[in-house]
């Protein structure tokens, strides 16, 4: 039952306008909906059937076709179509009456309820749960939208675009009539009906036009909504500035629901948010948590334009508008706070998780070929990756071309339904270039590995790199192609300052970092001029999503790397590439010899050489570097990272690794490290200031810091962290006092949870904190305390927030998840199974974030393990496709 990119097929039939009447009640809501569709089969001469999708749960009440109502013989209906022969020619009116169940829609894809509030999520293929219709991406259509409901439970009736109308009903019942003058998929529509309070403000847009902008949320949360205000109006000003977009209604209104699958949804004018990604105040949010509530209400506003304006074709296009948006954000956040960072951070989910599914059994390119549920490639490979194909063109065209690039695309296709060549296209257009090569990194999955073999002539003072490509093979894909990768490169001289580039073939100076662009399986380049043996920095800003090997590099050369590269990324990268080396060399060690103590093997192994203890305490204590990037420099690379490059792991083992390092690090480097927790705590009477960069990087350096320390097991800092816990002022500090404490069976632990539930109880955003805590640590035995929590008040499995930070965390637990007797394999080998049956989407994440794709990395005892899990769930009567799939590639992996 896969769908294949390859048969696409433009409809027979499109709808010009779309009328849409919602009579919202407790029991059974009735949704009419009156289609002006118009043929698009060309010159046939008797008019094609016409398919409607939809889902076996709508009651049907009534279909008719210009009025008048179809004959039996006319429509037939399966579990997911309803067909129409014998119409008319030319263009007619269909008139379709269905009744629905809002209330009891737990898979809260279509329309649902969230804390008494109706609500909508449409994308990818929700609208088929409302109604019969032609979902799909091209076919767009004006709206208008009438809803009904009762006027005290429902004071607020929300549609996309303009309100044009609105009044009382009968028995206590009130309307809302809204108008959208631009045409839509149906994934774009949105309706909410609900008792919200509000917060109002007002943009005025470049051509000097002011847009209303509401935020709604319950009442509880209306004064947790300024971060969210002020990200929105700089999102709208970034936007003109950048790429000249403006914004094209009076209105634009975002809605926070508490139980929602994704994020967000970037609905015309209507966006739905998750509530996490709106509500923020200084006491209940982490840092984290502004830049994320930022980030995404950046990312909706964007699709605006990218997305809604320009939308895509069919839905193996997703990334035309969702890589486009992310890297769009990223500009965005960069711009807002500290480049480097944001880099470094993006860089760093790109390799934990998404090259990760990229080497796994779900791995599929950024335009992938076929699937059976849409909603499961909504993934890293299409989101992030996508990102870092559409910065290519940036990296290649330059700032101004790809402007030029932008500008044209919106051109051609404002109003359209489009492809990742489209796109491409309009780049190449622009800067009357040929990237018809880059074709390859749409069709191939995989990230490609690239080696780079620098050698020095001394007397020809030529610097000669060898640069090679190899794309691993992935499922369904065992021959690959070479794929076009920028790849800046500096050189840096022994004071550690950028030399002037010349390569050879090219006249004159290349500045000091030059884009090679490699486009064969191997290439070499010679730089001339090199005045004295350099040390080579490779791909630099992370030119290209590649995995980076540089041939015969040293601990010493990576050393002075992250201690002088210009380039920040580079530099970040130089001291993660020791800590990897130095990761793989104490686990392979402690894999050998299985006798002795673990402790003794690692330090027969050379445990922590002085090198990386050295250039770690360097930076830890650089005055011209801020804390935000000293932080990420001194972060251990995942686990995520190195499962993959090292055979049949044992995550358990090498979690132990890891922690020896880290107290070994923090052993050594202790008085620096308590002098930086000094120098960075805020002093009495600060007051939180949201998106001060200064501030946050304080933060950041400082937990980093008694991170660190909380590994000694030294009673004095867990009585340290206890009273960081009591009397922080922020929750960015008082999360990171209480994880200081979770991973280990100290008293305070206990004491440091009870109290952080009796203060946030309350507050269910909070409280995901808590549960992600406890369902996350490295205790061993753990895993009862978490089938405790599911029991907990706080936790509540119909709500995906609570299901994420349970299963999402218990997942990252090397000790509990990969518990040797596979009991945590099973307990999420039943939870799946569980919230199945409630939510596909849900239990989809919940298998797919889990090792249980990636099971032929591991060591074969744990494989065969999570092998029987997927089994048995792919055994479970009435599996969702959404997990089906997902379970049944991965046993065929
Ligand atoms: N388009 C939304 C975004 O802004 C996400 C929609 C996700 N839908 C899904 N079925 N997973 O990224
Ligand atoms: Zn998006």
């Amino acid at each position: 039952q896969p769908k294949y990119r390859k048969d696409y097929k433009p409809t027979p039939y499109l709808i010009e306008h779309v009328h849409l009447d919602f009579l919202l009640n407790e029991d059974k809501s009735t949704v009419k909906s009156k289609l002006h569709m118009t043929p698009n089969y060309g010159d046939a001469s008797t008019p094609p059937k016409l398919e409607l999708d939809g889902r076996k749960d709508i009651d049907l009440v009534s279909v008719s076709v210009n009025g008048s109502a179809l004959a039996d013989k006319d429509y037939e209906r399966t579990d997911k179509k309803l067909s129409i022969s014998n119409l008319p020619k030319g263009s007619f009116d269909l008139e379709i009456t269905v009744g629905i169940k809002p209330q009891e829609n737990t898979s809260l894809e279509g329309l649902y309820k969230s804390g008494g509030n109706f609500c909508t999520q449409c994308e990818a293929e929700g609208f088929r749960g409302i109604t019969y219709f032609l979902d799909r991406p091209d076919v767009m259509s004006k709206y208008t939208t009438r809803i009904e409901a009762d006027a005290k439970s429902y004071p607020v009736l929300l549609g996309n675009g303009n309100l044009l109308e609105q009044g009382c009903a009968s028995e206590g019942r009130h309307y809302a009539l809204w108008e959208d003058p631009f045409p839509k998929p149906c994934y774009l529509f949105a309706l909410v009906a609900g008792d919200l309070a509000l917060s109002e403000d007002v943009f005025k847009t470049m051509s000097g036009r002011d847009v209303t902008l509401r935020i709604y949320t319950e009442a509880k949360d209306i004064d947790r909504v300024s971060w969210a205000m002020e990200s929105l109006k700089q999102a709208m000003k970034w936007d003109e500035e950048t790429f000249g977009l403006e914004y094209d209604l009076d209105l634009f209104n975002i809605v926070a629901v508490s139980d929602f699958n994704m994020g967000a949804m970037e609905n015309k004018s209507l966006n739905i948010f998750n509530s996490r990604l709106v509500i923020a105040s200084p006491s209940t949010s982490t840092d984290l948590d502004y830049s994320r509530v930022e980030g995404v209400v950046a990312h909706e506003y964007f699709h605006n334009w990218t997305g809604n304006r320009v939308t895509c074709r069919d839905w193996f296009q997703l990334t035309l508008k969702e890589g486009l948006t992310v890297f769009r954000d990223q500009e965005f956040s960069s711009d807002m706070n500290s480049r480097p960072v944001k880099r470094i951070d993006d860089v760093s989910r790109l390799r934990t998780a998404q090259f990760t599914e990229d080497a796994g059994s779900m791995a599929h390119p950024i335009r992938p070929d076929s699937y059976i549920k849409m909603d499961n490639f909504y993934t890293l490979t299409v989101y992030e990756k996508g990102a870092e194909i559409v910065r290519l063109y940036r990296t290649l065209l330059g700032k101004d071309g790809f402007r030029k690039g932008m500008d044209l695309y919106f051109k051609r296709h404002d109003g359209q339904a489009v492809t990742c060549d489209d796109f491409r296209n309009a780049m190449a257009d622009a800067n009357d270039k040929d990237l018809s090569s880059f074709a390859a990194w749409y069709g191939q999955a995989g990230t490609p590995q690239v080696k780079v073999s620098p050698s020095y002539d001394a007397s020809a003072r030529t610097l000669t790199l060898k640069v090679s490509q190899n794309i691993p093979a992935t499922p369904g894909q065992s021959q690959k192609e070479p794929v076009p990768i920028p790849l800046a490169v500096g050189l840096l001289a022994a004071d550690g300052s950028d030399m002037p580039l010349h390569l050879q073939g090219e006249a004159g100076e290349s500045g000091t970092t030059k884009v090679l662009l490699v486009e064969k399986a191997s290439q070499e380049f010679v730089f001339t001029e090199v005045a004295e043996k350099p040390v080579l920095s490779a791909l630099r800003d992370f030119s290209a999503p590649v995995k980076l090997q540089v041939e015969g590099q040293t601990d010493e050369e990576l050393a002075f790397l992250l201690g002088h590269d210009s380039d920040p990324f580079c530099r970040w990268e130089a001291g993660q590439t020791l800590l990897r080396a130095l990761l793989t060399k104490l686990y392979n060690a402690a894999k050998q010899q299985k006798e002795s103590k673990l402790e003794d093997r690692l330090a027969a192994a050379g445990g922590v050489p002085e090198t990386v203890s050295d250039a770690m305490g360097a930076l830890l204590t650089s005055k011209e570097l801020d804390g935000m990037f000293i932080a990420a420099g001194i972060s251990l690379p995942a686990a995520a990272e190195l499962i993959g490059s090292i055979p049949n792991i044992d995550p358990l083992l090498l979690h132990n690794v890891r922690k020896y390092v880290v107290q070994q690090l923090a052993a050594r480097l202790r008085p620096q490290l308590e002098a930086v927790v000094k120098q960075n705590e805020s002093a009495a009477g600060d007051t939180f200031v949201p998106g001060d960069f200064d501030q946050a990087a304080k933060r950041a350096l400082k937990n980093k810091a008694l991170g660190y320390l909380s590994a000694l097991d030294d009673p004095r800092v867990s009585a340290d962290l206890l009273e960081r816990a009591r009397s922080a002022t922020n929750m960015t500090d008082q999360i990171a006092a209480v994880a200081g404490l979770c991973d280990s069976d100290c008293p305070e632990r206990k004491t440091a949870l009870e109290e952080f539930y009796k203060q946030w109880k309350d507050d269910s955003l909070v409280m995901l904190k808590w549960i992600g805590l406890q369902a996350g640590a490295n205790v061993p035995g753990n895993l009862k305390n978490v089938e405790k929590l599911m029991e907990h008040p706080a936790f509540s499995i119909t709500n995906p927030n609570a299901c994420y930070s349970l299963f999402l965390s218990f997942l990252r637990s090397s000790v509990n998840f990969h518990a040797a007797d596979g009991s945590g394999y099973k307990f999420i080998g039943d939870s799946v199974l569980k919230v199945d049956k409630i939510n596909r989407q849900v239990a989809a994440r919940i298998v797919s974030s889990s090792a249980f794709t990636a099971l032929k990395d591991y060591d074969p005892e744990r494989a065969q393990m999570m092998r029987e899990q997927l089994s048995r769930i792919s055994a479970e009567n009435g599996l969702s496709e959404n997990v089906f799939e997902i379970v049944s590639k991965s046993l065929e992996s």
